[in-house]
């Protein structure tokens, strides 16, 4: 069986007009601009609207017309569509498909949601490398797209200052056969004794949202924070190392390391660990704060758009989540 490399054809991202800075977030709860940045690192975040249909496909179709186009593809030559919301836009039809409508796509190609929260994307890039590697698909679209602020408990000062809403997509196609670019090596997981430290309880079949669930708060994220930081860390170190070593490199190969992007003391401890001088790592959660699965393909685009990631650049993404779910993903550009 003839195998193909898998190669990033295009990169694209949108993040909402609107920016909410730590001082609007201080005017409703008991916090204040100095104590999130010391420990998050987050200044500001996007917030969606969605009379300007700023929803998971919304922002989905704006962050894939522009990755199709930097592939130099039209919406028709995508023959398959990962999407990871981990608030989609509805349960069902999922949002991939929603996707497919909003980019005019009448070719009729498969359209899948995947969900590991946080890691939604990093997750689906392995699926999309299988299928481009053995030959099924040809290009394929994979979607991080977050609308963080409706999961969100703007009551809740231990999460809200977290998360912010954002897509990003990339396209995924074949090397041709004078090309290096390839995903060298994957790895996911997933701890699910730790599921109960980030969550959101209803919504599913099993806890509908009564007035009671309302009452409660149950419709909004809770989180161990703590416990989620310190399984980030050792988690996010862990599965790169693993990467690292099942591609037969070392971490001196890596050229760029894009971490989820969910609180900068977590990006520096794991950063550090690896000796990684502060400009090989790919920052952005100033900005943007947590985007949830969209983090990383966001940052990726805007360091391609910028000019910091060239072709044939080593780059290590590396992702954690509610489950606790994580990935690591070596590839190069
Ligand atoms: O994609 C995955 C998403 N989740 C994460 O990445 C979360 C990972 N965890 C974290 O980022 C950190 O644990 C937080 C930023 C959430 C919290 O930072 P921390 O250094 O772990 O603080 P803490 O929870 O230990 O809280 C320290 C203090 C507490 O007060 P007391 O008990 O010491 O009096 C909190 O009540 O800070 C208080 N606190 C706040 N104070 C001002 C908690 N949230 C706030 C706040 N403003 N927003």
């Amino acid at each position: 069986m003839k195998l193909f490399n898998t190669k990033i054809l295009g990169t694209g991202s949108f993040l909402p007009d609107k920016i909410l800075t730590n001082d609007d977030i201080a005017k409703r709860v008991d916090t204040n601009h100095q104590w999130i940045v010391e420990r998050t690192g987050i200044h500001t975040r996007r917030i969606a609207d969605l009379s300007k249909d700023e929803s998971p496909s919304g922002m989905a179709k704006l962050a894939a017309l522009q990755a199709i186009e930097a592939a130099n593809l039209t919406p028709n030559d995508i023959d398959f569509i990962l999407v990871s919301a981990t608030l989609p836009d509805m349960f069902f039809p999922n949002t991939a498909c929603m996707l497919q409508h909003k980019l005019g796509i009448t070719n009729a190609c498969g359209a899948l949601d995947i969900n590991a929260a946080c890691t939604g994307w990093l997750y689906a890039l392995p699926m999309a490398d299988a299928m481009i590697k053995t030959g099924v698909y040809k290009h394929i679209l994979v979607v991080g797209s977050e609308m963080t602020s409706s999961f969100n408990n703007w009551d809740d000062r231990n999460t809200c200052i977290l998360f912010g809403d954002g897509c990003g997509a990339v396209v995924l196609g074949r090397a041709s056969e004078n090309e290096d670019s390839q995903i060298y090596s994957t790895t996911l997981a997933a701890d699910s004794t730790k599921k109960d430290h980030l969550m959101l309880q209803a919504g599913g079949a099993c806890k509908r949202v009564t007035q009671e669930v309302l009452d409660k708060g149950e419709n909004w994220v809770t989180m161990n924070g703590q416990e989620v930081f310190k399984s980030a860390v050792k988690t996010m170190a862990s599965l790169s190392e693993k990467v690292i070593k099942d591609s037969g490199k070392t971490m001196e190969d890596v050229d760029w390391f894009i971490p989820h992007q969910a609180n900068l003391r977590i990006i520096e401890a794991v950063g550090n660990r690896f000796g990684f001088p502060p400009e090989k790592v790919i920052i952005n959660v100033d900005k943007y704060a947590n985007t949830s699965s969209a983090t990383i393909p966001i940052a990726l685009d805007e360091a391609i758009r910028e000019g910091k990631i060239k072709r044939g650049d080593n780059l290590l993404l590396a992702a954690f989540g509610a489950g606790l779910t994580a990935g690591a993903v070596f590839l190069k550009y």
